[in-house]
């Protein structure tokens, strides 16, 4: 399709066929440059051949257009969809951005009665309507990637609900803790991550369609008939909120923003995991790459970029931001800067999920090496102190003092409590004496912690039970009205 200046029923030669009556030149090549949104906005087609195929429908069952002038409408835009699939849709600068192109396609395919379409109608509610529809299908892609993740993380934290690991804070051992019990702290993320995003989806889910431009139009208009035929749950109560509103924008990419912040710290857990020195985890290969120089080398490449490309969507809330910061009322042409960042968030968003997913499908946990880590750093420590409250009757301040000496006075030999037997601690503290061997051994102290939410392989399998069955829960969708 070729912008045909000669067929502008409307302006002079050279100026825009649909908005160029008042004008006399045509746009600078730079303004084209600046102006031009249609190399990335051609991504809303589809979504803007079925906007206005509703509204089409709805101006025919109101009377504004005939039945005829309708049925043209709707078959001409149906041809455009067939050749927005096959990728034929032949895209032209000069027509600014996608809704133009497709209405000028629109009138070569069947004349003059095309002009109709936009009757009641603005690019303002057009564009809204369409990053609408855009937005929720991506929500939707997205939520089922994570539901997806998080059925494998519940699957692997089953399999391994009783292998122990070292628990970490400051990145310091701290307690022993099971590889089940680590994964599922990641499945409680992505599932609150699913829950935001169902609640954009929810709040997102108002049809602007019929606000016109700003203030609504004079037609006989019915949003309500093009809300239920595009699937919205609603319609817009107020028409210059309706074409400014870029909320549901700020919803879905600050959701995803704390979603690819909890990708990112898996990421680094598994860049960490993954080196020689922990060795707690192999990455399969052909998510791994090697070294131009070095021969040896395999570097978790799939994790550091997903560690990387939280920046990059962070770096599209905060230009989704400040694009709409204090923007006047209504429609600003600004909003158009809207587009680039959302359609990168999304991009990176779905590609690290499906990287993540691949990660932790296709990861291999090495388990011999994370028990025997977990016993590093005195990790039995505050078992040590519990066994001294609950069979001495000690105050657990003053018992955290007996053990904090003990690990000081190994430690001056170079020790550690794995170290250490009952009879030895016996002869630093008496009050060790009939202390029973199992207190200092990992595997217990794991299977002690039987409070609600904590790290026992019986409750670890119980968490892994209940994460699946809220995942599947939330995956039901909320009904159409
Ligand atoms: N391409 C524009 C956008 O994305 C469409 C709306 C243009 N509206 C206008 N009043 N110029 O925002």
């Amino acid at each position: 399709m070729t912008h045909t200046p000669g067929s502008n029923p409307g302006g002079a030669t050279g100026t825009n066929p649909l908005w160029g009556g008042r004008f006399t030149t045509g746009a600078s090549s730079l303004l084209e440059e600046i102006n031009s949104s249609v190399h990335f906005d051609f991504r809303l087609a589809e979504q803007d051949v079925a906007g206005s195929i509703a509204h089409a429908r709805m101006l025919v069952d109101q009377g504004v257009i005939s039945v005829d002038e309708g049925q043209a409408i709707v078959n001409g835009l149906k041809i455009i969809a067939a050749e927005i699939a096959a990728g034929d849709l032949v895209l032209d600068r000069a027509l600014e951005d996608v809704h133009m192109n497709i209405e000028a396609r629109l009138h070569d395919l069947i004349g003059p009665v095309a002009g109709r379409l936009h009757t009641g109608r603005s690019r303002n509610d057009q564009v809204a309507v369409d990053t609408k529809l855009w937005v929720r299908d991506a929500i939707d892609r997205l939520d089922s990637l994570l539901a997806d993740t998080i059925r494998v993380l519940a699957e692997r934290a089953e399999t391994h609900c009783a292998d122990v690991m070292p628990g970490f804070t400051h990145l310091q051992c701290a307690q022993p803790v099971t590889v089940g019990h680590h994964l599922l702290a990641y499945g409680e993320m992505f599932l609150r991550d699913r829950d935001r995003l169902l609640d954009a989806r929810r709040r997102l889910n108002e049809s602007p369609l019929g606000a016109a431009a700003l203030a609504g139009t004079s037609y006989p208009i019915n949003p309500d008939q093009t809300a239920a035929e595009l699937g919205f749950n609603g319609v817009f109560r107020n028409s210059l909120d309706a074409v400014s509103d870029r909320d549901f924008i700020l919803d879905y990419v600050g959701a995803g923003a704390t979603l690819s912040i909890h990708m990112s710290r898996l990421a680094e857990e598994i860049v960490i995991w993954s080196t020689p020195q922990f060795g707690f985890v192999t990455l399969p290969e052909d998510l791994s790459a090697g070294s131009s120089i070095m021969p040896q080398k395999r570097n978790p490449d799939a994790a550091e970029l997903v560690r990387a490309k939280a920046g990059r969507v962070i770096g599209s809330l905060i230009t989704l931001l400040t694009v709409l910061k204090a923007l006047p009322l209504a429609y600003s042409r600004d909003m158009q800067e809207d587009k680039e960042a959302l359609f990168d968030a999304a991009d990176t968003l779905e590609l690290c999920v499906r990287t993540t997913k691949a990660m932790l499908t296709g990861i291999v946990l090495h388990t011999k090496k994370t028990r025997a880590d977990a016993e590093i750093g005195n990790a039995t420590a505050t078992d040590l102190a519990d066994w001294l409250v609950a069979e001495r009757g000690v105050p657990f301040r003053e018992s955290h003092g007996i053990v904090g000496r003990v690990v000081k006075a190994l430690e001056a030999e170079g020790r550690e409590l794995r170290h250490a037997d009952p009879e030895q601690l016996a002869t630093l503290e008496p009050r060790f004496a009939g202390l029973p061997a199992d207190v200092l051994i990992v595997d217990h102290a794991v299977a002690r912690r039987t409070s609600p939410g904590g790290t026992a392989p019986i409750r670890v399998s119980e968490a892994a039970a209940t994460l699946r069955k809220l995942n599947e829960q939330l995956s039901i969708k909320e009904p159409a009205k």
